[in-house]
């Protein structure tokens, strides 16, 4: 029995959030550039988001580019740009197809402007679909984003439209870039790594991680029923204990 006949459909995770990486030693091991890593790594996006739509999860989030991204060497971040600009184009039909509606999160506005235009064109084209949501996090720093919100929270402050004994945790979620979207229940990460980047920060709070040594480029759907599995397994007691969460 594949992963995918065991999944409880009614306790999916609504939200899945996932760090992408190893496509650069995936490529070196093959004594490859590091650009036909990602190249690869497009294959395992598309498997990803199949999967999601097969299972009808609501929310993938992909940590496609982060801030601490544009200090790769000048070639590299180029080259990720102009892979994320025909992977966009190209993708547009099967996200009609599959009803996915993309979006992004982070400071878009330092995106080269072909990349920008080009992700605004999908964006508004898939903006009617009522699948999967398809969140990009480009150019993201989850600390940035955190600022972000302090800043805006601080100006609604300032002009009076807000007091500060009203500021609670769904206020402060809905000034950051990730508003009315659910937090996610599951975090993923390939390639052997235990660290958070600086991703989605505020978001996993309670969120389960999962962590696999598969690289990017090698992660498939059967990968990612696995961890949705491996989550249904785990047992999510927010605080409280085993008694009264069963
Ligand atoms: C991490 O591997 C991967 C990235 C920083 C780029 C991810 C981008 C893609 C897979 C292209 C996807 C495009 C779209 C449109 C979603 P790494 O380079 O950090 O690998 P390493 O840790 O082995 O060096």
């Amino acid at each position: 029995m594949g992963y995918k006949d065991q999944i409880d459909l009614s306790k999916l995770p609504k939200h899945v959030a996932i760090i992408m990486d190893g496509n650069g030693r995936w490529a070196k091991e093959k004594g490859k550039l590091r650009i036909f890593g990602h190249h690869s790594g497009v294959n395992s996006v598309r498997a990803v988001v199949e999967g999601a739509v097969d299972l009808k999860v609501q929310y993938l989030t992909l940590y496609t580019f982060s801030t601490e991204n544009w200090n790769r060497p000048k070639l590299e971040v180029m080259a990720i740009m102009e892979l994320m600009v025909s992977t966009i184009h190209k993708e547009i039909g099967n996200f009609m197809e599959k009803n996915v509606r993309l979006q992004a999160i982070g400071d878009l506005e330092m995106l080269p402007q072909k990349c920008y235009n080009e992700l605004m064109n999908a964006i508004d084209k898939t903006s009617a679909n009522t699948g999967l949501v398809l969140t990009l996090a480009l150019s993201y720093s989850s600390r940035r984003e955190i600022l972000s919100a302090v800043k805006s929270i601080a100006g609604k402050v300032q002009r009076g439209e807000l007091k500060i004994e009203d500021i609670d945790e769904e206020i402060f979620e809905e000034n950051l870039f990730t508003k009315g979207m659910p937090n996610p229940e599951l975090m993923i990460r390939t390639s052997g790594e235990y660290r958070i980047s600086n991703y989605l920060l505020w978001q996993i709070a309670y969120a389960e991680l999962y962590f696999t040594s598969k690289l990017w480029p090698d992660f498939r759907k059967e990968d990612f029923f696995e961890a949705i599995l491996d989550y249904q397994k785990r047992e999510r007691r927010f605080g409280m204990t085993s008694e009264q969460v069963n």
